[in-house]
């Protein structure tokens, strides 16, 4: 969800609404809008179901405010309607409250409420929250909200407006994020940099436990208990430009287009020749202490937990440590055994994901170290983490991951090659893996010159009911991602298989009807992997190869170029994301923000 918020002397309605346009990829099932202004007598609001652009239509002309809040919903209580939208506003249109997260205790304050006469418009857990601080009895709005707060179990962003208090707006933060944009004489606020930096860049992050109140010409930071804390502006180093589509049709198909730029930005300043290594300023991490690592253990969710699986995989070939990936939810709820000699390591493009962030929180106060391998600076779990790698990729917009995956596989492999240089990998070796790295922009340029091919490639596949996806060990994880991408984006049900499994089950549901898109590296699998390609044929399967070269018994290959054999993986997914591209174009899908998802989940 997103939120956003503006007090200032502008007409703020266009203003919130702009803002809510560029959060809408954190979720977009209903959105609303409250405003007021220093004349304002009340708060006025319009709510909608549905897209910003729904909600802008039902804005009528006369809708003239200075200060407001506004929210883009991704539904977790209560379907996506009208009155589950937010704001949420107390009986007496005194208060509107806006809110990402989650209350825990939600069932048992709204039986306590309803049991004092409070009716209830909505189904939401935020809508407790209104009434709480409507009817809290302190004298200022800080007060209020605070008392309110006192009795909520749970997650939360949030900004509040009280009619009678017009001339402020009061945010607190616990669990999610909540950023202010410092202006000249305006004052926004907003869930993420992005509705802000059109307007402004500097902002002052809110920790956790931390609560503020913006006025137009000031602002003031405290904790939930009230005593002052200080917030000194920093500067957003993304420019408003890369929220903007820059002449591409969607997000998702500039973001795979901008990833040769990206790559060399992950690289940059980072690889010392000298000593055939990388350094990683962020790392904190000694050659002592990097000794004495013994496994190596990666937490993600999503798309960040394939590049994870790729991580692992670099990890154990360059530093021989052994390395394995989980998906991070999992991790947490089995009750691992954490171990004092295993460095963990946190992968999220946002920074925010609630079971990465929750995974992060148990670790550290189980004594472990953890690293991040995060994209947004200064994010949550790029805070609570000790250390860590930034894959600077830059703002990623559309819903589905794509650039940030592949730079996040790159900055495993600058962590793989700076964790062997310090154990047991030569210089020699050393080279020949920057020397690789150095190579990736360019070679992901010339897989992107075949978008042509690859949109007829998929044209062909749009058909289909369901698709297969087969890699092996190096090739694994490549699968998994593309099989991923394309369920998310064009809806067609994919499966991932490790190829070396085919026979044990998967060959059963081979026919012509299903097609399999294989991964063939020219490692030493090689042999191995053009057998299960045998295997299919035999069987009147389709296949679509992503190979280093043309693949016999493929009906069609996507030849990638061949970099070395550890840093392959990084590159051979790129035309599948491009394939799952064409196809959910082709089906006519909302390709950058797909149903039922958004872009961070920051509830459990
Ligand atoms: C959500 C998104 C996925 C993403 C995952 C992890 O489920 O829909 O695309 O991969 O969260 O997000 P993160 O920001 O932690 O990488």
């Amino acid at each position: 969800c997103g939120i956003v918020g503006y007090i200032g002397k502008r007409d703020v309605a266009p203003l919130l609404l702009e803002g809510l346009q560029r959060l809408e990829y954190r979720g977009y099932d209903s959105a609303g809008i409250a405003i007021t202004g220093p004349k304002a007598t009340g708060l006025k609001m319009v709510k909608a179901k549905g897209r910003v652009r729904d909600l802008e239509a039902k804005v009528p002309a006369r809708f003239k405010g200075t200060t407001g809040i506004a929210h883009t919903r991704w539904a977790t209580h209560g379907a996506p309607s009208d009155e589950n939208a937010h704001p949420h506003m107390s009986g007496d249109d005194k208060v509107a409250v806006v809110h990402n997260g989650i209350i825990d205790n939600a069932s048992e304050l709204r039986a306590k409420l309803s049991a004092d006469g409070v009716e209830f418009l909505s189904e939401t857990d935020t809508e407790v929250l209104t009434h709480l601080v409507a009817r809290a009895q302190a004298d200022t709005l800080e007060e209020k909200v605070r008392e309110a707060l006192r009795h909520v179990e749970g997650t939360y962003g949030i900004a509040v407006l009280h009619a009678d208090f017009n001339d402020r707006i009061v945010v607190a933060r616990n669990g999610s994020p909540v950023v202010l944009g410092i202006g000249e004489k305006e004052m926004f606020v907003a869930s993420d940099v992005a509705a802000l930096v059109s307007h402004t860049r500097q902002v002052v992050t809110l920790d956790d436990g931390e609560m503020a109140t913006i006025k137009a010409d000031d602002y003031r930071t405290y904790t939930t208990e009230g005593s002052r804390t200080t917030a000194s502006p920093t500067t957003v180093e993304w420019e408003a430009e890369s929220y903007d589509m820059g002449g591409h049709d969607t997000y998702m198909h500039k973001e795979i287009f901008e990833q040769p730029d990206a790559v060399d930005r992950v690289l940059r300043g980072r690889i010392d020749d000298r000593f055939s290594t990388v350094h990683l300023g962020g790392l904190n991490l000694d050659a002592h202490d990097a000794r004495k690592v013994r496994r190596v253990k990666i937490l993600g969710c999503g798309t960040s937990y394939h590049a994870g699986m790729i991580g692992a995989q670099m990890i154990e070939e360059l530093a021989r440590i052994p390395a394995d990936a989980e998906p991070a939810s999992e991790f947490r709820y089995r009750d691992p055994v954490v171990d004092p000699d295993t460095l963990y390591i946190a992968v999220s493009q946002s920074g925010e994901t609630y079971d990465v962030l929750a995974a992060v929180q148990e670790l550290k106060r189980k004594g472990a170290r953890v690293l991040g391998v995060v994209n947004v600076v200064g994010s949550a779990i790029a805070r609570e983490a000790d250390a860590g790698v930034y894959v600077h990729a830059g703002p990623e917009v559309c819903v589905v991951s794509t650039k940030c995956f592949t730079n996040t596989t790159v900055a495993f492999g600058l962590l793989a090659l700076h964790l062997g240089r310090i154990r047991d990998l030569s210089v020699s070796d050393g080279k020949r893996i920057i020397e690789g790295l150095r190579r990736l922009p360019g070679q992901i340029s010339e897989i992107l010159k075949q978008e042509d091919e690859i949109k007829k490639i998929a044209k062909g596949y749009a058909e289909a009911r369901s698709m297969l996806f087969i890699g092996r060990v190096r090739g694994y994880p490549v699968a998994r991602e593309a099989s991923l991408k394309l369920k998310e984006v064009s809806y067609i049900h994919a499966e991932a298989y490790p190829a070396s499994e085919l026979k044990h089950g998967p060959l059963a549901l081979i026919e012509p009807a299903l097609p399999t898109v294989a991964i063939v590296p020219n490692d030493d699998l090689l042999e191995k992997n053009r057998a299960a390609l045998e295997e299919i044929k035999a069987r009147s399967g389709k296949i679509l190869a992503v190979a280093h070269q043309e693949q016999e018994k493929a009906d069609q290959t996507i030849v990638v170029p061949k970099n070395e054999d550890e840093l392959d993986p990084i590159l051979m997914g790129i035309p599948l994301q491009l394939l799952a591209y064409h196809t959910a174009l082709a089906l006519g899908r909302d390709i950058d923000k797909p149903r039922n998802l958004a872009k961070s989940v920051t509830v459990e």
